[in-house]
């Protein structure tokens, strides 16, 4: 029996030097060290034994179990430690090598204009709001003056939102206008907002039309407002954007929500007011609409007119960065080719 154990512990600690994963350890413990194994075998028929020999071979067969036990759990540590560095091994990182950069997105160039022109009315205390893009016809229309044959209707090539029968008439704005009204129906003066936002038109796309566009539309509403500082604020916004240096012009024109109404036009960018192809040879661009709002439609929303007035304006966003920047056509900031977008 002794011979037996000697034999038993050559062999197991021999499979055991060969054994590389937890699982092969696991299989081997069952082997040499489980219920059925020819060693713990040995141990429960040692009470068999005489006296003599059982102390003999007991102390043998405790010797070789403590044996295989310590080289179990010396086995099994150094498995784990292998196991864990092993992926550390394989990842290896070099700490000193430079980061990936990582594209960071940018603001686009149509919301960079609309965020400077809103600093720009903030700083005078206008405050930012927006409104719906699918508007009601009164809102855009009747409210402002435009009942339904009246020829304004013309200068709005409109796309109509169909509704089911019975429902007031909708349709995507064709101007950020309408604004002013829902704004003046629920709030007294004064007034100083700014409202930046899509419009859209019926209209077939060119170089200098989308029929998707954004506009910024202003208001302001209080005693003693004049036309003075509708142009006192026109013309501080046109210098904040454009420099001191920038001829401005500012004439009548109608809309028929203001009166008198104006339109305000800046020296053009591309020939210096010589005249070319962008400000098709007059050398002025048109960039906003303009006037004092009309008592009707103060009137309308329940503002006295006789004791209040206000001035209105309303510019298109796309012309503005076309100018600064010389991009001569619309569509392209909507093309999202990241080539002409990334310039900004
Ligand atoms: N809504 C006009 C348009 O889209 C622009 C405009 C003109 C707005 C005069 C105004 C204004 O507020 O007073 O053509």
């Amino acid at each position: 029996m002794l011979d037996q154990l000697k034999g038993l512990r050559t062999q197991a600690l021999s499979e055991l030097s060969e054994v590389d994963s937890l699982r092969g350890l696991e299989l081997w413990r069952v082997r040499h060290l489980g219920k059925k194994s020819a060693l713990i075998q040995i141990l429960r028929s040692l009470a068999t034994l005489p006296a003599e020999e059982r102390r003999r071979a007991g102390a043998q067969a405790n010797e070789v179990k403590t044996a295989l036990e310590s080289g179990l759990s010396e086995k099994e540590r150094q498995l784990q430690e292998a196991l864990l560095a092993s992926p550390l091994k394989s990842r290896q990182l070099d700490v000193t090598l430079p980061g990936r950069p990582y594209p960071i997105g940018g603001l686009h160039p149509i919301t960079q204009t609309i965020n400077e022109i809103c600093e720009i009315f903030g700083n005078m205390g206008f405050q930012t709001i927006e409104g719906p893009e699918v508007e009601l016809e009164y809102y855009n229309f009747e409210a402002l003056n435009i009942p339904p044959h009246h020829p304004a209707r013309e200068m709005f090539a409109t796309l109509w939102v169909e509704t089911g029968g019975g429902e007031e008439t909708t349709l995507l704005r064709t101007h950020t206008s309408p604004m002013q009204i829902r704004l003046m129906e629920r709030e007294r003066p004064p007034i100083r907002v700014i409202v930046p936002g899509r419009a859209y038109r019926y209209e077939a796309t060119d170089a200098t039309h989308e029929s998707i566009f954004f506009q910024v539309e202003g208001l302001a509403v209080d005693t003693n407002i004049t036309m003075a500082d509708l142009k006192g604020t026109l013309l501080e916004f046109c210098r904040c954007l454009f420099g001191d240096e920038r001829k401005v012009r500012f004439r009548c024109d109608y809309f028929p929500f203001v009166e008198p109404g104006a339109e305000m036009a800046i020296e053009c960018l591309a020939c210096a007011g010589a005249g070319c192809r962008l400000c098709g040879h007059s050398g002025w661009i048109e960039i906003l609409g303009a006037g004092m709002v009309h008592p009707d439609v103060l009137a309308r929303v329940g503002i006295d007119p006789d004791i209040y007035s206000g001035f209105a304006f309303g510019m298109g966003v796309e012309r503005l960065p076309m100018l600064r920047y010389g991009v001569d056509d619309i569509r392209l900031f909507y093309n999202n080719d990241l080539r002409f977008l990334r310039q900004f």
